[in-house]
């Protein structure tokens, strides 16, 4: 068998490792969660989610990865029999259906970039991204065609991606990473420096941060913590399993996950910092209450950032570019690690060699991803992620827990990490992951099915999320031919 890649180094492979969690969820999804889920005092769950399940579950994901040198299906198998192999499968579809349309998002941004140089948007940039730039139709069963500039930036994201991941783990993510992650750290100190230092800047902070404890009483909070914190690590898609699996044998696996870990939630506090002091500034000019400024999820990146920058006393283009520059940076490292994953399993699983698998999984995505390019893409588009980016997180998060500590055996597991690790994971990582963190996670699906049954998701109608669902199904399915037809037997395989 021939030899397994390997990271050419610790700092490439914590780079990689951090690239693969800070993305877009960083940049706007920490900063509004924090906002409207009580300010400063959010912080308080969100640690506690970080200690509780973040943080052994990354140790979790780059122990067996470490440990077995294989992608998700095959660590799991090995840790827990054949039959759990199937978990990794999915996340071989799974990931590459979210990429499919992460990519689509990173494609915005991607041509933002260019809009800020003329600050395209003009006076109403709500009806530029929604109207020009997205062709947004009157429903999901309108796809109105798809829009041109979007394929383009599409195709070059998805290209870029080939690229870096067709030269492989060293030669291509590391050394993609090694340039993205100080850059990306850079630019956002930038922007830091300039949203506190507008005027009414640290309104905004003092919005960001101020701490409203009433809201820690309400459970939904705490479950907003849990499913934030999956999300930004990247946790649940097979991604740091893989990544994990390119550690040289006995690298560091405890101290690596606090390192990643904790850079990541550092990164989305300092990009808070960006963008309230932003928006204090803007409610000021706007001579507007602060919460009408906030808005949710892509509106916030596409469209109040944008109104910001145009507000701005100098220097708007600079910011605009800067900005837009670092969401794609930030989404791209993510966007390979994601791609990685199914690279990784296929040439596990089917002996491809690396050109092939990235041409397939490259190609693929490219092609399931043509649907969010269209008019009513967007509705597709969040209802797919609505899916895959809680439901599908949550059962994989849950499986391949219950996988490690009930089925293998959470003190074996905690006798290799220990082996290797600097610091050692005690028993409290047998109560944060075997009890807590499975707890939680049940807790959280059941809740999200209960509110999907009774209320729907986003008031569309029945039947569209019927289909988005129906597709996620479909994807399982693929998942259990592709396993059928698996060439590795790990049964006979040397570690
Ligand atoms: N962590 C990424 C972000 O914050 C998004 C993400 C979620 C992800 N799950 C993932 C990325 C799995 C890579 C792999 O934007």
């Amino acid at each position: 068998m021939a030899e397994r890649e390997e990271w050419g180094s610790r700092v490439g492979f914590i780079l990689a490792a951090m690239g693969s969690a800070i993305g877009l969820g960083n940049i706007w999804r920490f900063s509004y969660m924090t906002y409207s889920n009580g300010g400063g005092a959010f912080l308080v769950p969100y640690f506690f989610a970080l200690l509780t399940a973040g943080i052994p579950i990354m140790i979790l994901e780059i122990g067996i990865g470490s440990m077995t040198r294989f992608s998700a299906p095959f660590a799991l198998g090995k840790v827990a029999g054949k039959k759990a192999e199937w978990i990794g499968w999915w996340t071989a579809i799974a990931a590459l259906i979210l990429n499919s349309y992460y990519m689509v998002i990173l494609s915005w941004a991607f041509l933002y970039i260019f809009k800020s140089v003329t600050l395209a948007w003009g006076k109403d940039p709500g009806a530029y991204f929604f109207g020009n730039v997205l062709g947004l139709t009157d429903g999901p069963f309108i796809l109105g065609g798809i829009r041109l500039p979007i394929l383009l930036s599409f195709l070059v994201i998805v290209l870029i991606n080939w690229f870096i991941v067709s030269r492989g783990v060293k030669g291509g993510i590391e050394r993609a990473c090694k340039i993205f992650l100080p850059l990306m750290w850079i630019i956002v100190l930038l922007l830091v420096i300039r949203g506190i230092t507008l005027p009414h800047g640290l309104e905004g902070i003092n919005w960001y941060l101020k701490p409203d404890f009433s809201k820690l009483a309400n459970h939904k909070v705490w479950l907003d913590a849990y499913g934030q914190i999956f999300f930004t690590l990247s946790l649940g898609m097979g991604t740091i399993i893989v990544y994990g699996s390119y550690l040289r044998k006995g690298a560091d696996v405890v101290n690596n996950s606090f390192l990643i870990s904790l850079g990541n939630c550092g990164f989305s506090f300092l990009a808070g910092f960006a963008v309230f002091g932003t928006l204090g500034y803007v409610a000021h000019v706007l001579n507007k209450p602060f919460e009408e400024v906030v808005t949710a999820g892509i509106g916030l990146a596409f469209v109040m950032y944008p109104k910001a920058i145009s507000l701005l006393p100098a220097g708007k283009a600079l910011i605009g570019i800067l900005f837009f520059f670092l969401l794609t940076i930030a989404g791209l490292s993510s966007s390979i690690s994601l791609m990685e994953n199914t690279v990784g399993i296929l040439m596990d699983g089917y002996k491809l060699n690396r050109m092939k698998a990235t041409s397939i999984v490259a190609g693929v995505t490219f092609l399931i991803g043509l649907i969010y390019t269209t008019g009513g893409g967007l509705y597709w588009l969040d209802m797919v992620d609505h899916f895959i980016s809680y439901y599908a997180l949550a059962l994989v998060g849950l499986l391949e827990t219950i996988a490690v500590t009930w089925v293998f055996g959470a003190d074996k597991f905690r006798e290799f990490v220990n082996s290797v690790s600097e610091i050692k994971a005690g028993s409290w990582w047998t109560v944060f992951a075997k009890y807590l963190t499975i707890a939680i996670l049940v807790i959280l699906l059941l809740l999200d099915i209960y509110s999907l049954a009774t209320e729907g998701y986003g008031g569309y109608p029945g039947k569209a999320l019927g289909i988005a669902f129906g597709y996620i199904l479909l994807g399982m399915i693929v998942a259990y031919i592709l396993h059928s037809k698996e060439k590795l037997d790990i049964t006979k395989e040397v570690s």
